[in-house]
């Protein structure tokens, strides 16, 4: 397999003809002043004297050889490659140690951060551009304007898009810079993100939402939960419907789910890995050994697995009729050895996996999912009934089952204060910490949930608020990200505004969350 990286691309570069550039001048000596000073001063932009640094990430080595070649011979157009870079796990290191001013980055580049635009957009010392090179007619277009490209070329680059994306490349500097150092620019939020980001200030892991009683919510918390951190975050996320009593999570999608989709569901995977279980996992590798295949391969969940739109969130659909929860793949070891395989798998590539279990803790697969869970969220109403079955079944837990008390955490879900119990003497029960309390929203959150489209995605009332503070308990950046998101200030002049007004606009809109959608 090829696991090219920029460091190694070096090599490859050597047989592209490039020629000596000097270093460029640090940004400082664009305009004499530092670039974090600008931010104050509404100065007149200088045009740079020197070549834009131009980083390219894209699958095909080629796009970056024509680009490099026109470039290198036209020295004119004021751009200078300093590298191709095929895997996305890199690129924001790359750009920063290549002094880049642009990066021109194909989404479907192994790996791809999406949060790496906005890094590079707000990078401290000097604002560093993003062009998506996108295939015609994709929605990736939409996903990469949003997350903050400031423009777009079609792919495959040619050598016509090489003297597109002069214009483009230019244009989309100065407006950066123009912008920076512009009063409107406000740092301290991203950069209090990015700093999150970079410190990593948040684990990957396994979420269990669960509570002993029905129809507290867990099912909506869970769903919303992931599409907060799959999609308002942009972390890789996973909502797996282990309900063993019926999975419904896909109610909360269905707008967007086929029919189709409905059969690749928990249980056909989890039949896969009895059948490799039982027939042994050896198979021969590519390279004709003799290799151990796991029981449940990347590819094979992978494929079970349904992509929510062109976001970071996927779903493992739940068993769509009651009695397929009794089926030998679920069955005591079974259930557990399957269910220990399927994160196993899944943490290789996602950064959250969110587990809907039903509230039956004697069920194998829920207790696998309760022992297997890095934290477990309880989610419980304000009643007597739901405090005292919870607080019965987690003592069982503890005492009986070991797990630790350690990793659960306190929901309190359809909260209000007439219900005569207090947060306060919620928590005292159950003496676990509370990291959300969610607001009874009514009949009409049903109403929503009836719609088929998740709630997160088009309400900001406090239900939705509440779940955001339990997604920024696991990814703290989800915080920032909604309080900026989609904020419906003044309207923008939208007449006459032109290319670059239009740009300007969808900055403003897209960083600071002022004006509307342009
Ligand atoms: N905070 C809330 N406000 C209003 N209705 C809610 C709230 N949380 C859940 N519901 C509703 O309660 C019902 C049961 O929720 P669900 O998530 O399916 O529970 P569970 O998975 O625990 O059985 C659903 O109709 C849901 O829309
Ligand atoms: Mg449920």
């Amino acid at each position: 397999m090829s696991h090219r990286n920029v460091a190694m691309d070096e090599q490859s570069r050597a047989a592209v003809p490039t020629r000596p550039a000097p270093p460029p001048p640090p940004v400082a000596s664009r305009n004499g002043k530092r670039a974090d000073e600008l931010q104050n001063i509404s100065t007149e932009f200088v045009v740079p004297q020197h070549s834009l640094r131009v980083l390219i990430a894209t699958q095909e080595f080629n796009e970056f050889r024509i680009l490099d070649r026109i470039y290198t011979e036209h020295p004119e157009l004021g751009i200078k490659t300093i590298g191709w870079c095929d895997n996305g796990i890199n690129l924001y290191q790359a750009a920063i140690d290549g002094d880049a001013d642009v990066v021109i980055v194909d989404p479907e580049t192994r790996s791809f951060q999406h949060e790496d635009v906005q890094r590079l957009w707000i990078y401290p010392n000097k604002p560093i551009v993003t062009i998506a090179a996108v295939p015609p007619q994709s929605g990736l277009a939409n996903t990469l304007k949003q997350l903050g490209a400031v423009d777009l070329v079609t792919r495959p680059l040619t050598e016509r898009s090489a003297h597109e994306l002069v214009a483009k490349c230019h244009v989309g500097v100065q407006e950066a810079l123009r912008y920076r150092a512009s009063v409107g620019y406000i740092p301290q939020m991203d950069s209090k993100t990015a700093q999150v980001i970079a410190s990593r200030g948040w684990q990957q892991g396994v979420i269990v939402v669960w509570g002993p009683k029905g129809g507290v919510g867990k099912t909506l918390v869970a769903c919303n939960l992931a599409v907060a951190l799959g999609v308002i975050g942009n972390r890789r996320t996973v909502l797996v419907d282990a309900n063993m009593a019926g999975g419904n999570d896909h109610h909360h999608f269905y707008q967007s789910i086929p029919q189709t989709q409905l059969g690749k569901n928990i249980s056909a995977l989890a039949d896969r890995a009895l059948l490799h279980s039982r027939y042994g996992p050896i198979q021969p590798s590519a390279t004709g050994m003799l290799g151990q295949r796991p029981i449940l391969p990347s590819d094979e969940v992978d494929a079970h697995l349904f992509r929510y739109g062109e976001s970071q969130l996927k779903l493992l659909i739940g068993i769509p009729r009651q009695h397929m929860g009794g089926y030998e793949c679920f069955s005591d070891e079974n259930g557990r050895a399957f269910f220990r395989e399927l994160v196993a798998s899944l943490r290789q590539f996602e950064d959250f996996i969110v587990v809907d279990i039903g509230q039956d803790a004697n069920v194998p697969l829920h207790l696998a999912a309760l022992e297997f869970a890095d934290y477990v969220y309880v989610v419980v109403t304000p009643d007597r009934s739901s405090i005292l079955a919870t607080r019965e079944a987690l003592d069982t837990l503890f005492k009986h089952v070991k797990l630790a008390r350690s990793k659960f955490r306190l929901v309190i879900n359809r909260y209000h204060d007439s219900s005569g119990i207090s947060r306060a003497e919620i928590v005292k029960a159950l003496d676990m910490p509370e990291i959300a309390t969610i607001p009874d929203g009514g009949p009409a959150v049903s109403n929503i949930v009836n719609s088929g489209k998740p709630l997160m995605l088009d309400h900001r009332g406090q239900v939705a608020d509440g779940i955001i503070s339990i997604a920024s308990t696991i990814y703290p950046p989800t915080r920032d990200i909604w309080t900026n998101r989609g904020k419906l200030g003044k309207k923008p002049q939208a007449k006459n505004r032109g290319a670059l007004g239009n740009i300007k606009a969808g900055l403003r809109w897209l960083v600071l969350g002022e004006g509307n959608k342009p």
